[in-house]
C-alpha cells in the first residue's frame, strides 16, 4: 500500500505464511471454549442477538431490554433499558463464595518489599473507603471526569474501581506521559481532581512524580482548567518520598484522609448501560490525542468475555499480564476482564528485566502463574537478554499471549519453544484502544495458531477489506489492504470526547456512504492498519496506514512528535520517519529544519530532543535527530516522508527528479551516511 511505510513496520508483508501449531490436547480439554458451534452461533446472520451470550456473564442490578440500538449510528447502544455497575461486577458478587481469593497480587519492584496478596474483601474495603473519600472529601459524582496519573501500584485500580462505584468517568495517563501531556488530558477532560502517587520505582531508582503533577496542574491552569484538588497517594504510607512541597487548599495526601473513612460503604451507583465508564486518550493522525469514550455494559460485557474465551482464564488461574494499567491492555485485561471473571490478577511495579533477566520468570514461578500476557517488544528483550533464561524456572504456563506489534515468526518461535515450553497455547490478540476488547485472535481451544498472525475475527467479529479504491478484496485476497470490521460490536468506544465529527469521520468516514442511516450494514469500522488476510481467514497485520507509529507497542502519533519538535522557536518544519528496531520493533527517527536566517547551533538538537520530553515524555524519544539544510518536497510544498525513510534506513530513494529540490536528498545522505 502506497502509505510510504515500507521498511517499517510493513515488514510483515515480506514474512511467509507459516505452519499451523496445534494446542496440546491437554489444553483443548480444560479450554473453556472448546466447541466449535460457537462459530454458528457468533454468524453474521445472527447479529447483533449472539452478543447477549456475553451480557449474561455479568450481573446487571436491572435487566436490559434490547440488545442493540443503532437509532444514534454510529454511536451503538447496547443491552439498552440495563442498569449495573462495574466495580460491583468486578467486586461484591464475589464476595459470597471467593472473599478470601486474592483479586490481585502485587509485586513491587525492590527485591526486599514483600509483595502484597489482596483479597476480594481486602478490595472491596479499599475501593469502598476511597470511594467515601472521592465523594466527600474531593466532591465528585456521577458523570465527572477525573484524571489519573500513577504508576503501576495497587492504589491504581482501587482508584479505578472507587470511580467507577460513583460513576465518576477515569481519564488514567500512563505515569511515564510528561506534565505537559498530562495537562492537555486533564484539559480536554475537564477535570478538576488529579489523582497522583509521590513516587514509585522503576530500574532500581524512586522516581519523583509528585513534582511532575505539580507542574501538570499548572499548565492545565495555563490552559484554563483549574485542578482545585490533586489527591496523592504515598508509595510508603506515612512517608512523603518527594521533594516537592504540599500546596495548601489543594493538595491531600490520600493515606492521611482516609482515616476518616474507614469502614465506609458506599452504594454502588446504578449505571445505565450506555453510560461511560471511562476515557482513555490516544494518538491518531493529528497533533491532539483523542479521548476514546467507553461505556459500561457493552464495554464489561466484551472484555469478560474475551478475558475468559481467549485468554481462557479460570477459577484456578494466577494471570499475568505485564502491560501498564496507563494503556488499554491494562484497563482491559488487568483490570476490569480479570476482576469481572473473578480471577487472580499479577500487578507488578517495575521493570521485567530488573534487576536481571530472570526477574519476570522468578515473578511467574514464585506465584505459580499459569496465562502470561505480554508484548512483542517485552519478549524480543527478553530473548536478546537472556534466551536460555526461562529455562532456569519452574515455568508452567497453561496460555501466552502478546499482544500491541506483529510478532516476527522467529520471535513467535522461540516465546513458544522457551517460554511455552512447547506446551502452552499462544493467543496474538489483535486490537486497539477504539475496539475495547480483542477482535482478531484464534479462540486457543479451537483454532491452531500461526506465528506472526493475529488469526481470524474472535467470535462475532467479521472482517471486510478494502482496496485502494475502495472495493472490498474477496475474502481470502492474501493482498495488504484496509482492513476493517464489518459489524459493530459491545467493546467499540462509543465517541471522542468532544469530537463527535472527528469520531464519525475518522472511524467510519471512508466506507460509509450514507450519513444518515441507521443501518449498521452501512457502517464499516476502519481500523486504520493495513492487512492481508490468507485464504484460511488469518489475518496478518502489517502496521498502520496512517500517521501512527508504533514503538514499543506503544502508539505515538508523527505529528504529536513533529509538533513537540515545533515549539523549538528556532525550528521551522519537522517530520518523523519510523525506522526499523530490533527490540523496539520501530523506532521514531526526526528531521528537523531551521528558520530562516537561524544559524544551526550544537545544542538545537538537545533543545529538541528536551522538548519532545517535555511535550510528551520519554517514551517518544527519538533515535536520531538531523538538523538538515531543507526538507524534499514536492512541487505542492509536501514533506516527503518516504525520502527521509529511505535515507534513514539506506534503502533506495527511488525516482526524486520529480521534487522541487532534489538536490536536497543528496546533502541529507551525506550528512547521515558521515
Ligand atoms: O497497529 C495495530 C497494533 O497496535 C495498534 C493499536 O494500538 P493501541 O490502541 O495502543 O492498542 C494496543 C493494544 C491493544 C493497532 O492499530 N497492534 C495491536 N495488536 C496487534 C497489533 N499489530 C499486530 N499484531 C497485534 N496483535
Amino acid at each position: 500500500m502506497a502509505n510510504g511505510k515500507e521498511g517499517t513496520d510493513q515488514a510483515a508483508t515480506r514474512w511467509k505464511d507459516e505452519e499451523y501449531f496445534y494446542p496440546s490436547k491437554e489444553f483443548i480439554a480444560q479450554a473453556n471454549l472448546n466447541n466449535k458451534s460457537v462459530f454458528d452461533r457468533f454468524a453474521l446472520d445472527n447479529f447483533p442477538n449472539y452478543y447477549a451470550e456475553f451480557a449474561d456473564l455479568i450481573t446487571w442490578f436491572k435487566p436490559w431490554e434490547k440488545v442493540f440500538d443503532s437509532s444514534e449510528a454510529p454511536t451503538w447502544k447496547w443491552f439498552t433499558g440495563g442498569t449495573l455497575n462495574v466495580s460491583y461486577n468486578c467486586i461484591d458478587r464475589h464476595l459470597a463464595k471467593n472473599a478470601n481469593k486474592t483479586a490481585i497480587h502485587y509485586v513491587p519492584e525492590p527485591m526486599n518489599e514483600k509483595t502484597e496478596h489482596i483479597t476480594y474483601q481486602e478490595l472491596y474495603v479499599r475501593v469502598n473507603e476511597f470511594a467515601a473519600l472521592l465523594r466527600n472529601t474531593a466532591k465528585l459524582k456521577r458523570g465527572d471526569r477525573v484524571t489519573i496519573h500513577m504508576p503501576m501500584v495497587a492504589e491504581l485500580p482501587i482508584t479505578m474501581l472507587a470511580c467507577a462505584r460513583l460513576g465518576v468517568i477515569h481519564n488514567v495517563v500512563f505515569g511515564g506521559f510528561s506534565s505537559s501531556a498530562c495537562a492537555d488530558r486533564i484539559i480536554d477532560s475537564k477535570s478538576r481532581v488529579l489523582i497522583t502517587m509521590d513516587a514509585y520505582y522503576r530500574a532500581g531508582k524512586l522516581i519523583d512524580h509528585k513534582s511532575v503533577d505539580d507542574e501538570s496542574c499548572q499548565l492545565a491552569a495555563d490552559g484554563g482548567q483549574k485542578v482545585d484538588t490533586l489527591l496523592i497517594w504515598q508509595r510508603y504510607p506515612g512517608k512523603n518520598s518527594s521533594p516537592a512541597p504540599m500546596v495548601a487548599g489543594r493538595d491531600i495526601v490520600v493515606q492521611d484522609e482516609l482515616k476518616k473513612y474507614y469502614g465506609a460503604r458506599i452504594d454502588p451507583e446504578h449505571m445505565d448501560s450506555h453510560d461511560p465508564l471511562f476515557l482513555m486518550y490516544t494518538s491518531g493522525t493529528t497533533g491532539k490525542p483523542k479521548g476514546c469514550q467507553h461505556g459500561t455494559g457493552g464495554y464489561l460485557s466484551y472484555v469478560t468475555a474475551m478475558a475468559k474465551y481467549i485468554l481462557d482464564i479460570q477459577p484456578e488461574d494466577v494471570y499475568w499480564c505485564t502491560a501498564d494499567i496507563g494503556w488499554i491492555t491494562g484497563h482491559s485485561f488487568i483490570v476490569y476482564g480479570p476482576l469481572a471473571l473473578g480471577a487472580s490478577s499479577i500487578m507488578y511495579e517495575g521493570v521485567p528485566t530488573y534487576p536481571d533477566a530472570g526477574r519476570n520468570w522468578r515473578i511467574a514461578q514464585d506465584l505459580g502463574i499459569t496465562i502470561f500476557y505480554t508484548a512483542p517488544t517485552a519478549i524480543r528483550a527478553l530473548r536478546k537478554v537472556g534466551p536460555d533464561e526461562p529455562k532456569k524456572y519452574n515455568l508452567k504456563f497453561k496460555l501466552i499471549g502478546t499482544v500491541g506489534e506483529p510478532i516476527e515468526p522467529e520471535v513467535w518461535r522461540w516465546y513458544y519453544k522457551e517460554v511455552g515450553k512447547d506446551q502452552a497455547a499462544v493467543v496474538d490478540t489483535y486490537w486497539q484502544t477504539e475496539t475495547g476488547g480483542f477482535v482478531f485472535c484464534t479462540v486457543p481451544g479451537l483454532a491452531p495458531m500461526k506465528p506472526g498472525s493475529a488469526g481470524p475475527g474472535v467470535p462475532g467479529i467479521h472482517p471486510v477489506l478494502f482496496d485502494d479504491e475502495g472495493n472490498t478484496l474477496p475474502p481470502g485476497s492474501n493482498k495488504p489492504a484496509h482492513f476493517c470490521i464489518k459489524n459493530p460490536w459491545p467493546g467499540c468506544f462509543q465517541t471522542i470526547w468532544g469530537n463527535r465529527d472527528r469520531f464519525v469521520n475518522s472511524y467510519f468516514g471512508t466506507y460509509n456512504r450514507d450519513r444518515n442511516s441507521k443501518d449498521w450494514r452501512d457502517w464499516p469500522y476502519i481500523t486504520g492498519d493495513t492487512a492481508i488476510e490468507a485464504g484460511d481467514g488469518y489475518v496478518r497485520i502489517l502496521g498502520r496506514a496512517d500517521d501512527v507509529i508504533n514503538v514499543s507497542g506503544h502508539r505515538l502519533g508523527s505529528k504529536e512528535i513533529e509538533a513537540a519538535a515545533l515549539t523549538v522557536p528556532e525550528i521551522a518544519e519537522a517530520a518523523v520517519v519510523a525506522i526499523p528496531h530490533e527490540i523496539k520493533g520501530a523506532e521514531p527517527e526526526l528531521y528537523v529544519s531551521l528558520k530562516p536566517g537561524v544559524v544551526a547551533t550544537p545544542d538545537i538538537e538537545k533543545k529538541v530532543a528536551d522538548a519532545i520530553v517535555f511535550q510528551i515524555g520519554k517514551i517518544a524519544k527519538c533515535g536520531r535527530i538531523w538538523v538538515v539544510p531543507d526538507m524534499p518536497k514536492t512541487r505542492s510544498g509536501k514533506i516527503m516522508r518516504r525520502v527521509l525513510l529511505a535515507v534513514s534506513t539506506k534503502a533506495d530513494v527511488g525516482n526524486i527528479m520529480t521534487l522541487a529540490n532534489p538536490e536536497i536528498v543528496d546533502a541529507i545522505q551525506k550528512m547521515v551516511n558521515k
